[in-house]
């Protein structure tokens, strides 16, 4: 049998880039899929790309607000029997140095990442610790939240952030068999990177042990794990998917 046969999974920010190939692996895995993205539209057409009919919805959402989450678990467990898997991977960057990043540069990317990990992991676990099966919540840090990179004050403050969210929801719900676990990716190709001065690319591909970027779906595979009842025994752990890059 499938990995995750018969189980619901939602993501946030799976419209592109790493939520959508988490989607794709939960799919091959027989999930049903939950794609919610702040783009609405994005959502419903990534959903019918997957190709699995009515196996997948597509749901607008914007995780940084509470009533958006809410609505989103809700439109989950209307759609599909249960709320099995939760992924918070939405994710936004800002990037500046201290003397040029604005007030509002900070406070939206707490918002989204942390503020929204949070809301997500608090809906989530709410919904899963009432179910007889428990539960996997996937929280999507970076490698930026571990070293702290240059440029990233508000970003590496709320990937660190998700850590120690995720640390303290795992010893309040595991009780009811409800684990929540964390990612942190390093360098991956994605509409988020693709951007980047080659210079700096450069740079970073030096500091990495394989050499490379990362594929969204190398990422993917790690959260399936993760997701899957092959991590039945971890919950609080942060695997790093970095290609061996600030060990
Ligand atoms: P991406 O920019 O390709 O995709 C992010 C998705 O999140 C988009 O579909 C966007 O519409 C959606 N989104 C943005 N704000 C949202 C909000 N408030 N509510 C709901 N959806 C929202 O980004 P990528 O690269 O796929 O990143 C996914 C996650 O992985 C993020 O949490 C990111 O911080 C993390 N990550 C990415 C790395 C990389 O190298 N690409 C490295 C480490 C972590």
């Amino acid at each position: 049998m499938a990995l995750l046969t018969g189980r619901t999974a939602v993501i946030t920010g799976s419209a592109q880039g790493i939520g959508y190939a988490i989607a794709q692996a939960f799919a091959a895995e027989g999930a049903n899929i939950v794609i919610a993205d702040i783009n609405a539209t994005a959502a419903t057409e990534a959903a019918a790309k997957l190709g699995i009919g009515d196996r997948a919805i597509g749901v607008g959402c914007n995780v940084a607000d509470g009533g958006d989450v809410d609505a989103l678990v809700k439109a989950a467990t209307n759609a599909f029997a249960s709320l099995d898997v939760f992924v918070n991977n939405a994710g936004i960057t800002r990037d500046a140095t201290m003397r040029k990043m604005t007030e509002e540069m900070f406070d939206l990317v707490i918002a989204v990442h942390l503020r929204g990990s949070w809301l997500g992991t608090r809906a989530a676990a709410n919904v899963m610790r009432d179910q007889e099966n428990g539960g996997s919540i996937v929280n999507i840090s970076s490698i930026s939240g571990k070293v702290g990179l240059l440029g990233q004050t508000n970003y590496s403050a709320a990937k660190a952030g998700i850590i120690g969210l995720t640390k303290a929801a795992a010893k309040e719900v595991g009780f009811a068999g409800v684990r929540v676990n964390a990612v942190q990716p390093g360098l991956i190709r994605t509409p988020m990177t693709e951007t980047m001065r080659s210079d700096i690319m450069e740079a970073r591909l030096k500091e990495i042990a394989l050499g490379r970027v990362g594929e969204p779906a190398e990422v993917a595979q790690a959260v399936l794990f993760l997701a899957s009842d092959m991590s039945s025994y971890m919950s609080g752990a942060v695997l790093e998917v970095t290609g061996g890059r600030h060990m």
